[in-house]
C-alpha cells in the first residue's frame, strides 16, 4: 500500500500546480501542533522567496483547490503560511481495514529483492564473548530481519574471529600441560579422534591463563606466535587441535546465540578466508594496487576530497603475516564468488570506523566489490554500566552472557511472580520472554552509534519507555480479546469503523503509519526508530483504552469496530517486535 503520507503529499501537489505552483513545495510532515492539525506541510513557507508572494497567499491559493479533496475533511491555511491538515474518519477507517486484510499489514515489500549479507556477532572462538559481542548480536539480528520483512534475499553470517592468536596461545598452553597428545607428537598422521581434550568449561579456562603468561613471559609469547604461524601454515596437529577448538565453542556459541533468539544463516569465519589470500595479494602487486611501504604490502586509500589523513589498507606485515584488513577483503571476494549480495552490512563497535572505511575503499579500488554492491558500516556504541564505564557483572568481571540474561530474568521472574497472574511453570518462561524484551528494547531504543547505560531496574520495569512495557501492552490486547470471545462473541472478519473520538484517532493515526515506520527503519539502518513507534503506539493504545469501554459497549457496530481495531493494533505490534528479535507472552 502506499504511504499514507504520499497519499496526502499527491493530493497537495495537485492543488499546488493547480494554482500554479510547483509540486516540489507540497511537501507533507506530521504535525508539530497536534492540537491544531494532524499533518502539515510548509511549502508555502519555501515557495514564497521564488513566487515573491507572501507565504500567506502561496497557502491560500493551496487550500482553495483542495476544497473537494478524498483523504482531507480540514485543511486550512495558517499565518504566516502554513497548510494545517486533519484526514477524514472514513478515509483513515478505510486505509485500516485496507491494512487488515493484507498479510503484511500494508507494508509494500521491495519490487527488485536485494541478496543482502549482514556481518554480525562476530564472536572471536575460545575468547569470551564481551558486551560489544551482546551489541553486535543484537543490533544485527534486528537488520537481518527488517531487510527480510522488506522482502530481501538475506544471509546473516556469524564471521568468527577463528584465525588468531588466540589459538597459538590455547595450543601453546595445552602442549605444557599435555605433551603426550598425539597431536603433538613428530609422527602425527592427521587422524582426528571424535572426543576433544578439552570441554568448553577447560578452555574458558586455558585461554585466560595462557594470555596473562604470555604478557609476562616473553618466550611464551614468542611460542605462541610460533604456534599460530605454524598453524596458519597447515601444521598438521595443530590443525586437529584448532578443529576441536572449532567444534567446541561453535557448540556453545549456537547455545549462547540460540538463547537469544539470534540466529545465522552462515557460520563462516576469517578461517574461511584464508584460502583466498594468497591469490588475492598476487593479483593486487601484479596489477600496481599494492606497494610496499616501510616494509608492509600497503593499498592506497586516501582520496582527495578527504579532509584529513587516510592512512593505507595494510594487506602484508613485513614478516609476511597477514592483517585483519586482508582477512576482510579476502572475505568479500568469497562473498562476492558465492553469494553476489548486492549490499553488505557489517556490524561493529564504532571504533572499527577506520578499519571499514580502508577496507572498503581498497575493495572498490581493487575492483573487488562493484559499484552496484554497497558497503555499509553500522557501528555501535559502548554498553556501558551505571558507573559510566563499560558494562561488568555485579563481580566486576567481564560480562559472561548466560550470567547477564540470567540476572535480568530472575528479576522478570520476581516481578511476575508477584503479579500472580501465571502459575509458577508458566512465570519461568514468561520471564524468559519478557527478559528478552527487556535486554534488547533497552539496546534497540538507543540510536545505535550512541553509548548506553545497561539499567537492569529501568529496563525491566513495565512502566516507561521499555520492552516489558510494550509486551505488557499486548498482553492487554490478547486479554481484552479472550474476553470478548468468551462472550461467545467471534473475532473473524470484523470492520474497522471511522473514529468516534480524539483518543480513538489518535491510535488509529499511529497504525496507519507501520509501512512508513519500517521502511524508514531500513532506509536509515535505524532500529530506534521502530522502538519509538511502537512506544507511541503502545502510549495511543493505553489512553484509548482508559477511556473507553470496549467489553461493555452496547452499540454492536461500535463494538465490533473496536475490536477490529485492536486486532490490528496488536498485529502492528507484534510485527515490530519480532522485527525487533522477540516476543510477547499469553500473559503476564
Ligand atoms: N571479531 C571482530 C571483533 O570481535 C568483529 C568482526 C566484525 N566483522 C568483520 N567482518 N570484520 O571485534
Amino acid at each position: 500500500m502506499r504511504k499514507i503520507m504520499d497519499l496526502i503529499a499527491n493530493e497537495l501537489a495537485a492543488a499546488f500546480e493547480a494554482a500554479g505552483y510547483d509540486k516540489e513545495y507540497a511537501k507533507v510532515t506530521l504535525s508539530n501542533r497536534p492540537d491544531l492539525c494532524e499533518y502539515q506541510c510548509n511549502g508555502a513557507m519555501a515557495g514564497a522567496k521564488a513566487y515573491r508572494k507572501a507565504p500567506i497567499m502561496i497557502a491560500n491559493d493551496v487550500v482553495d483547490r483542495l476544497s473537494d479533496s478524498q483523504c482531507l475533511a480540514e485543511v486550512a491555511a495558517v499565518k504566516p503560511g502554513f497548510i494545517n491538515m486533519k484526514l477524514k474518519n472514513e478515509y483513515v477507517a478505510d486505509y485500516l481495514n485496507q491494512m487488515s486484510e493484507d498479510k503484511d499489514l500494508g507494508l509494500e515489500r521491495a519490487k527488485a529483492p536485494k541478496t543482502v549479507v549482514v556481518d554480525y556477532g562476530g564472536a572471536n572462538v575460545a575468547k569470551p564473548l564481551h558486551v560489544g559481542h551482546l551489541r553486535s548480536a543484537i543490533i544485527g539480528e534486528g537488520i537481518k530481519r527488517l531487510a527480510r520483512k522488506m522482502g530481501h534475499r538475506v544471509l546473516g553470517d556469524i564471521h568468527l574471529g577463528d584465525w588468531g592468536y588466540q589459538m597459538g596461545l590455547i595450543i601453546t598452553e595445552l602442549k605444557e600441560r599435555e605433551p603426550n597428545l598425539p597431536y603433538f607428537q613428530e609422527d602425527y598422521k592427521g587422524e582426528y579422534p571424535k572426543e576433544a581434550p578439552f570441554t568448553i568449561g577447560g578452555l574458558e579456562e586455558i585461554y585466560p591463563k595462557a594470555s596473562s603468561r604470555a604478557k609476562e613471559d616473553e618466550k611464551y609469547r614468542q611460542d605462541a606466535l610460533e604456534a599460530t604461524r605454524l598453524l596458519q601454515n597447515g601444521h598438521r596437529g595443530y590443525r586437529a587441535i584448532w578443529r576441536h577448538i572449532m567444534d567446541v565453542s561453535v557448540t556453545d556459541l549456537k547455545k549462547n546465540y540460540e538463547s537469544l533468539n539470534v540466529e545465522f544463516d552462515l557460520w563462516k569465519g576469517e578461517s574461511d578466508a584464508q584460502a583466498y589470500i594468497p591469490d588475492m595479494i598476487e593479483r593486487l602487486k601484479q596489477e600496481g594496487y599494492a606497494h610496499i611501504d616501510d616494509g608492509a604490502l600497503v593499498i592506497d586509500v586516501q582520496q582527495e576530497s578527504d579532509t584529513k589523513e587516510i592512512p593505507p589498507c595494510m594487506i602484508q606485515k613485513s614478516d609476511g603475516a597477514s592483517l585483519y584488513g586482508t582477512t576482510d577483503l579476502a572475505t568479500l571476494i568469497q562473498r562476492m564468488e558465492d553469494y553476489h549480495p548486492e549490499q553488505i552490512i557489517y556490524l561493529a563497535d564504532k571504533r572499527q570506523d577506520l578499519h571499514f572505511l580502508q577496507v572498503f575503499r581498497a575493495a572498490r579500488k581493487t575492483g573487488i566489490v562493484p559499484e552496484t554492491t554497497k558497503l555499509e558500516f553500522l557501528g555501535f556504541g559502548t554498553m556501558n554500566g551505571k558507573d559510566g564505564k563499560p558494562f561488568k557483572t555485579r563481580e566486576g568481571g567481564v560480562m559472561r552472557l548466560e550470567k547477564l540474561i540470567g540476572e535480568i530474568v530472575e528479576e522478570m521472574h520476581k516481578k511476575i511472580a508477584e503479579n500472580r497472574t501465571v502459575d509458577a511453570d508458566e512465570a519461568e518462561e514468561t520471564a524468559k520472554l519478557v527478559g528478552m524484551s527487556a535486554i534488547k528494547y533497552g539496546d534497540l531504543s538507543n540510536q545505535a552509534a550512541k553509548d548506553y547505560v545497561f539499567d537492569v531496574e529501568r529496563f525491566t520495569s513495565f512502566e516507561g519507555n521499555t520492552g516489558p512495557y510494550i509486551l505488557y501492552t499486548i498482553v492487554r490486547i490478547k486479554s481484552i480479546l479472550n474476553k470478548y470471545q468468551a462472550q461467545g462473541k467471534e473475532i473473524g472478519k470484523l470492520k474497522i469503523e471511522p473514529a468516534h473520538d480524539g483518543n480513538e484517532k489518535d491510535l488509529m493515526l499511529e497504525v496507519v503509519k507501520y509501512n512508513d515506520v519500517i521502511e524508514t527503519a531500513f532506509d536509515e539502518l535505524a532500529l530506534h526508530k521502530i522502538c519509538a513507534y511502537i512506544y507511541d503506539l503502545a502510549n495511543a493504545f493505553n489512553r484509548f483504552y482508559h477511556e473507553t469501554k470496549i467489553l461493555t459497549e452496547e452499540d454492536e457496530t461500535k463494538q465490533k469496530g473496536y475490536i477490529a481495531l485492536l486486532v490490528l493494533t496488536k498485529r502492528v505490534l507484534e510485527a515490530c517486535i519480532d522485527v525487533l528479535g522477540f516476543e510477547a507472552p499469553e500473559r503476564m
